[in-house]
């Protein structure tokens, strides 16, 4: 069975139950600052779980895009995944335990449906814990339709008890539902959850019926509900008799990109066979990230900060298999055919997709290049400790000199056998931000190098925020005007909404990464056309000469952050500019946003 054809049995069979099919919605969920991913199927639903009615009604069917990170070390293995689709069905206040239970065995079971062999499946219940009682109504309900006493698992809160998604929200006490994938239980006491690890969870239950409030307590709701989700990938590889998801026709296109792009063939060899699961899971991963309508990009906050890592990591494990970097793009395009169908917005952010994962991809193997060499010339000295712990301090300056990220000197030095002196590092880190906060302290008191000087450091930061803000909130942003003192910059640019918290907290990011990475700015002349063919942002209404200078901020004339008509001065590099922070974002007049910044810290030169 095909994953189209799970989906499509599933919402068929909760139709004839009286669902209505609702759409998935966006990775990033809309109303929940606590998480940064949609993380299960209930979670857009949150509002209606805990009493708010939903226009299509009381029971409902969809299929949901989500990510959860929280296990991102253990991808690679069989099972493990950060981007899933998960079926879900739900009871706003209507059906509870008995019918729910009723439902997912009748679709497991009958012939009609997926038709698993009663022998092959096995359940957990709630045991019950403080006030909260043994859920035996649960148990007695999978009891009576067949499930035998020895293949019912009573587990604790930690494993039979769901959400809330976020910090606060809808809960309850769950009940799972497990296929063996060996051929037979173990022993006559092997139930789900044995350790002889062959009980592969594929659907789960849950039964709303507390509210979990931000002080930790749980209110009970006054209208309990259901909550199920059922693994897309899993319950594939179960039903082909397969071992691995990346064996099942949702990940076999992919692999082959992957092992096509990496000139290796799966199966050789196992460390590389691990890698081109990570890489398959991670860019499936980005795919869907960057392919969702918030258009995420990568970046060094938030959901960025994620999708960041998870190409960053495939990166890595590309360069195991001997790939030289922007050869995610064949693999991305597998995924984007082969899901564009369920989930269209892929289609319509192709080229989107295809461009910020090449980016990402070549900027990252640079910073590689250098954190590794770095890393290598620091070995020698390393491997003399006989107790190969790496001090902090070190792998902090790989942080802050080079952007090579702690992970991956822990990664480097695990696979040296060492370990990395964690605390001294975060102490380090630490000490960094409280410097450069005095450091600011000190500029504000002592005022700026000279006017001159300064003026031209804001005269860059524009530039550096022009683009970001285009990143982040789309390319309709254009300069309406700037204001620049010795002491502050201020900016005006169309856009029709006051930006979140988040956009700006990502706008400050994205341009200071830039700072960091103190990118030249080189100038050139050439004709208005010849800078609008260059990709160069020119100011709307401007008059220009025939000949105008574009400054261009970034490695090259192809790789660079930002190319701008302008008259200039610049500095010479984006490092001078110190720390970017944005202290006001308001209405300047309709359709016309203004942003008050200031640079401190005296930057890298
Ligand atoms: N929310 C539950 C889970 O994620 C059921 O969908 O397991």
């Amino acid at each position: 069975m095909t994953a189209q054809e799970l989906r499509e049995k599933y919402i068929e069979f909760f139709k004839t139950k009286g669902h209505v099919q609702i759409q998935g919605r966006s990775l990033i969920p809309d109303n929940d600052p606590t998480v940064l991913f949609t993380t299960a199927g209930m979670h857009p639903l949150v509002p209606y779980l805990l009493g708010e009615a939903h226009p299509a009604g009381k029971r409902l069917v969809n299929y949901q895009k989500c990510i959860r990170t929280g296990d991102i070390d253990s991808v690679g293995d069989a099972g493990h995944l950060t981007f899933f689709e998960m079926l879900g069905n739900w009871s706003l206040g209507d059906y509870f335990k008995e019918d729910a239970i009723e439902m997912s065995f009748e679709f497991l079971t009958s012939p009609q449906w997926l038709g698993i062999p009663l022998e092959k499946l096995g359940v957990t219940v709630f045991k019950g814990e403080g006030d909260i009682p043994r859920d035996d109504e649960s148990a007695s309900v999978w009891k009576r339709l067949g499930i035998p006493e020895n293949r019912i698992a009573y587990l604790p809160r930690e494993d039979n008890w769901w959400g809330p998604a976020g910090t606060t929200g809808p809960c309850g006490p769950d009940s799972e539902m497990f296929y063996y994938v060996g051929d037979a239980p173990c022993g006559p006491d092997c139930k789900p959850g044995c350790s002889c690890g062959k009980w592969l969870e594929i659907w789960n239950d849950v039964f709303m019926q507390y509210n979990k409030k931000a002080d930790g307590s749980y209110e009970p709701l006054t209208r309990t509900c259901v909550d199920t989700g059922m693994g897309i990938e899993r319950t594939v590889t179960i039903l082909n008799g397969q071992k691995s998801v990346y064996d099942t026709e949702i990940f076999l296109p992919l692999r082959a990109a992957v092992e096509r792009a990496a000139s290796y063939r799966y199966g050789e060899d196992p460390e590389k066979d691990r890698s081109v699961r990570i890489i398959c899971d991670h860019v499936r991963s980005s795919v869907f990230i960057l392919g969702d309508p918030k258009a995420v990009s990568p970046s060094n906050l938030g959901a960025g900060y994620v999708l960041r890592r998870l190409i960053r990591r495939a990166v890595r494990h590309g360069r195991k298999l001997g790939m030289a970097g922007e050869t995610f793009s064949s693999a991305a395009e597998v995924v984007i055919e082969q899901s564009g169908g369920p989930y269209p917005e892929l289609l319509e952010n192709r080229a989107y997709i295809i461009e910020e994962l090449d980016k990402e991809e070549r900027k990252f193997m640079e910073t590689l290049k250098k954190g590794e060499h770095e890393f290598e010339k620091l070995l020698p000295n390393l491997l003399k400790d006989p107790r190969k712990i790496m001090p902090g301090r070190l792998a902090f300056k790989l942080y802050d000199t080079y952007g090579f990220p702690i992970e991956l000197t822990e990664e480097l030095a695990a696979e040296n056998g060492m370990t990395v002196n964690r605390a001294e590092f975060d102490e380090a880190f630490k000490k960094h931000q409280e410097l450069s906060r005095a450091g600011s302290e000190q500029v504000f008191k002592g005022g700026l190098q000279d006017h001159g000087d300064a003026a031209t450091r804001y005269h860059t930061a524009t530039h550096l925020l022009h683009k970001a803000l285009r990143i982040v909130l789309g390319d309709h942003v254009a300069q309406k005007g700037s204001n620049i003192n010795s002491e502050r910059m201020r900016f005006d640019f169309s856009h029709s909404a006051p930006m979140s918290g988040a956009e700006i907290e990502r706008v400050e990011g994205i341009v200071n990464e830039q700072i960091r990475r103190d990118l030249p700015v080189s100038m050139e002349v050439m004709s208005l056309d010849e800078a609008k063919a260059a990709g160069a942002i020119a100011l709307f209404g401007e008059k220009y000469e025939s000949q105008v200078k574009v400054y261009t901020i970034g490695n090259s004339p192809s790789d660079y952050f930002s190319k701008e008509v302008c008259g200039g001065p610049h500095v010479e590099r984006t490092g001078a500019l110190g720390t970017f922070a944005i202290q006001k974002e308001q209405s300047s007049s309709a359709g016309v946003r203004r942003i008050r910044a200031v640079l401190t810290g005296r930057g890298l030169r």
